[in-house]
């Protein structure tokens, strides 16, 4: 069996070198996409894997694909909208994926970027790097354990998200449309969105972005928010209205936000811009404010869950040669 891995980041060939031993399979490591001109490169191979959010909606590649046998694209990702799903399931081509690799990751910077925020580190930093290093009265902070914590969307994440919080002495409330069985004893359901926005101290948002929670965090309920509430966003960028988060910031309505992920994060993630790309953009405006913390699409970047993507992505296509049965296939 030889596999062929496109789009190959240097932080994940340690993680293919380990799974083609383990395995004792040869994975070929391509830097470049899965794209019409480089589809050929996978004649030959049994199987193939990519991680890319450049569409791959090219018929011509499913139909090459589909002559030289090869019968699953493997992403290494949770999510698979940049594939064309219909052209395809057209060709008998199955596109899995791998719908959970670590929620820890994520889950553990949405609580750090909360307590960033809640100890007001970089506005410590900033007064320190110009010499003032008082206990201002505007730098006393709340301590976790008073704080209630609410999280909207209870699962894989939102759950951990919520465990690692109580973890921390956190009262947790949770909003879901669908409540999660194994929400038990960590957190208190509140049967609308409104009821947790009204009664957490920080909330931490971990929905999927759909037609539903687009913009779902917008000026109408951030004004039912506590006052000096902390809103944390590792979901999507969509999920809020940033516009409208920023006014919030600005009049002290909220205290601050914690954004690992921004609408129009596009134009930056994963790619050395330079400052002058970002230069009068919501993302320049951001980094500058104080009671802000922001990172670039970060959280679900651990060595276990770049292990976990590589390896689950090759097992799904070693299981599905092996037994001809498809594994977290999404569009069969
Ligand atoms: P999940 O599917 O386990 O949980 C999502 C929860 O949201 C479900 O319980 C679902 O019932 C709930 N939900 C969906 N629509 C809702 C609505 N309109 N109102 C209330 N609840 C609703 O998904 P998981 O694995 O926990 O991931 C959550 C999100 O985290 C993903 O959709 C993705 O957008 C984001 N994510 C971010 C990453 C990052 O690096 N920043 C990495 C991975 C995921």
């Amino acid at each position: 069996m030889r596999i062929l891995a496109y789009h190959v980041q240097p932080y994940e060939e340690k993680a293919f070198l380990k799974w083609s031993k383990e395995n004792n399979i040869e994975v070929v490591l391509e830097k470049g996409l899965l794209t019409l001109d480089s589809v050929e490169k996978a004649k030959g191979f049994d199987g193939v894997t990519t991680q890319q959010v450049i569409p791959v909606k090219d018929e011509e590649i499913f139909k090459k694909l589909k002559e030289y046998g090869v019968g699953q694209i493997s992403s290494r990702t949770a999510g698979v909208d940049m594939f064309g799903l219909d052209m395809a399931k057209e060709y008998g081509i199955a596109i899995t994926n791998v719908p959970r690799y670590s929620p820890n990751a994520i889950a553990e910077l949405a609580v750090s970027h909360a307590m960033h925020l809640l100890r007001n580190v970089k506005r410590i930093e900033k007064a320190m790097s110009v010499g003032d290093f008082s206990w201002n009265k505007d730098l006393i902070s709340r301590e976790i354990r008073s704080c209630t914590v609410g999280i909207v969307g209870t699962g894989r994440i939102g759950l951990t998200a919520g465990t690692l919080f109580k973890g921390l002495g956190a009262n947790i409330i949770g909003y879901d449309k669908f409540r999660n069985p194994d929400a038990d004893g960590v957190l208190e359901y509140k049967d609308t969105l409104e009821e947790l926005l009204k009664e957490a101290d920080i909330i931490s948002l971990h929905l999927p972005l759909v037609d539903d929670t687009y913009h779902l965090i917008n000026k109408d309920n951030i004004k039912i928010m506590k006052d000096d509430a902390i809103v944390v966003n590792t979901g999507r960028g969509a999920l809020v209205n940033i516009d409208d988060i920023i006014e919030a910031l600005e009049s002290g309505k909220l205290a601050g936000a914690g954004l690992d992920v921004l609408e129009c994060e596009t134009l930056y993630v994963n790619q050395k811009v330079g400052l002058e790309k970002i230069k009068g953009t919501v993302v320049e405006k951001l980094m500058g404010m104080d009671n802000v913390v922001l990172t670039g699409h970060f959280a679900f970047f651990t060595e276990t869950a770049v292990d976990n993507l590589v390896s689950i992505s090759l097992d799904n296509i070693k299981k599905s040669i092996e037994t001809g049965k498809l594994h977290n296939c999404t569009n069969m």
